[in-house]
């Protein structure tokens, strides 16, 4: 234990807060993450005024446990960007766009599960809103889920410092981006256009999915990299359950369905359709 830590820390109590965080969210927590947990952690001790991180456990193993979206907040890893792995927007615009603008006037159903701060389901409406030209007037929408609740509130919000834009800066994105100014100088929010398609909701992918409908497009990209074997087994049958017949399933660089999955063949670079 360093001698400088403002809160003493053990071994037990990080074990038991990783078990609290693999229960509540399927993310198994490295060894690596020691310091990394004491520090978000620490500043939530502050916060609440308590003495030490068994005051902490106590609060969240209590039947409310409010605390616990806190905890939720303080250790995922957020990281996303607008166009991030740029192939799949490649590929929406490309080749699913034109398909379904064959198909005029259908209902659209895309989810954005695992969407952090909302730069990935942004980043899908102005594909759409760029490469189907009914995609205003059409039955379309865009669920972003999450379960980090500040990082919701993000997406919900649509506003970004304007150093985070990226590919937004330049044609044709900017075009659908509002520049602050004055008190607002330095951010960026997505136009009402843009902001009209997308739907953020709190959603647990390890818990139970009050969904009714199946999805033209999932976009589940850098989210399962965090969860064991079994978990992300059973994540990608729900989420190939939940595929229209002629739905695609997008996941991250690094997450590939060798061993997890029979029933997805692959279309494009972690891109795929049910077999
Ligand atoms: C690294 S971000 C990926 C963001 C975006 N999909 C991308 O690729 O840029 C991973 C997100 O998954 C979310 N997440 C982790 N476990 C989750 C769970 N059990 N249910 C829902 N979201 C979860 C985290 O809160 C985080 O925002």
């Amino acid at each position: 234990m360093r001698a400088s830590r403002e809160y003493p820390f053990t071994w037990e109590e990080f074990e038991a807060l990783r078990r609290l965080v693999v229960a509540h969210t399927g993310i198994v927590v490295a060894d690596t993450k020691f310091e990394m947990f004491y520090s978000r952690l620490a500043r939530r001790l502050r916060a609440l005024g308590l003495r030490d991180f068994r005051d902490y456990l106590a609060l969240l193993r209590q039947g409310d446990a409010a605390e616990i979206p806190e905890l939720i907040n303080a250790i995922t890893t957020n990281l996303t960007g607008f166009f991030r792995e740029p192939h799949h927007f490649e590929f929406l615009a490309k080749t699913l766009a034109p398909r379904w603008a064959a198909r005029p006037g259908a209902p659209l159903r895309i989810w954005s599960a695992g969407c952090a701060s909302g730069e990935e389901p942004y980043s899908i409406a102005m594909v759409l809103l760029e490469h189907l030209a009914d995609a205003p007037r059409r039955d379309l929408r865009i669920l972003a889920t999450d379960l980090d609740t500040q990082a919701l509130a993000q997406a919900d919000a649509a506003i970004y410092p304007a150093d985070r834009m990226g590919p937004l800066a330049h044609p044709p994105w900017r075009r659908w981006v509002l520049r602050g100014r004055g008190e607002r100088a330095g951010l960026i929010r997505m136009r009402p256009e843009v902001r009209a398609l997308v739907h953020p909701r709190r959603l647990n992918l390890i818990g139970d999915w009050p969904l009714e409908r199946r999805y033209d497009a999932i976009f589940c990209r850098n989210v399962m990299i965090y969860f064991d074997a079994p978990t992300k087994r059973r994540l990608v049958d729900r989420l190939a359950d939940r595929l229209g017949d002629q739905g695609h399933l997008f996941l991250g660089h690094a997450e590939s369905l060798i061993g997890l999955s029979q029933r997805l063949r692959p279309v494009a670079r972690t891109v795929y359709a049910l077999a």
